[in-house]
């Protein structure tokens, strides 16, 4: 999926149609795109959603979904370290949190612990300046919890609900305007073919600990401004 999701960004944003991915670039990255996701609007749509951690449904709250370095020629480096295996046991004083913001919803229901050796493998391993794999997944939980989505989103009265649509326009509106800088929100359909909102897409500092102006704007594959879309609650 987030392939899929990477092409739409580089064709537009970029203006380039051809990914070029640095295997273990050297260079340092610009910039990393975080995708904060609502696991509402997955859970809502034909192939559903498992959570990792059952029978306890997880907090309503969104949900990182990917950390993924870039360049500001519009490429991003990949795969940088093979020898830098994810270790959960670095990160067993995140563990509880990680699965709580940042959890696989695939199904069948798995643990989160490939969801995160994926990422770190393909994306963390290229945060250049280096994180460390404890750097980058608790920056990841950090900027998350920064940034609280959700509140700024109810603080303008968008909250997640079973029959209210909200123009896509004024949701990017929302989030501007406490400051924050946003690329664009991706949709996804749930059961009935229903546009709803599937994922915002913001920008990080190298370092992960800000959000800073995307250099890039998705133009496709993001909802257009003037959509109406759901927000279904979790
Ligand atoms: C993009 O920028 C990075 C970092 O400066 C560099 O390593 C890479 O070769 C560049 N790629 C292209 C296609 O310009």
């Amino acid at each position: 999926m987030n392939r899929v999701f990477l092409l739409f960004i580089l064709s537009t944003a970029f203006g380039i149609s051809q990914i070029q991915v640095s295997l273990g670039a050297g260079a340092s990255i610009d910039f990393f795109y975080l995708l904060l996701q609502w696991p509402g609007s997955q859970c809502n749509t034909k192939q559903g959603c498992c959570f990792p951690v059952l029978p306890k449904k997880p907090n309503a709250d969104f949900i990182i979904a990917s950390l993924q370095p870039f360049y500001y020629n519009g490429t991003f480096p990949k795969n940088c370290d093979s020898t830098n295996r994810f270790d959960l046991s670095k990160v067993m004083d995140l563990k509880k949190s990680l699965t709580e913001n940042w959890p696989s919803l695939t199904c069948p229901r798995s643990g989160s612990k490939k969801l995160w050796a994926d990422e770190w493998r393909k994306y963390g391993t290229c945060s250049k300046p280096a994180l460390t794999e404890h750097e980058y997944f608790e920056a990841a939980l950090n900027i998350k919890k920064k940034v609280n989505l959700l509140n700024v989103l109810s603080n303008k009265a968008i909250k997640p609900d079973s029959k209210s649509y909200y123009r896509v326009g004024d949701i990017l509106d929302a989030i501007r305007n406490t400051g924050l800088n946003v690329a664009g929100i991706y949709c996804n359909v749930d059961k009935k073919g229903k546009s709803q909102l599937d994922q915002a897409i913001l920008c990080t500092d190298p370092k992960v600990s800000a959000i800073v102006e995307c250099p890039g704007i998705p133009m496709t594959g993001i909802c257009g401004g003037d959509t109406a879309i759901k927000f279904p609650p979790l």
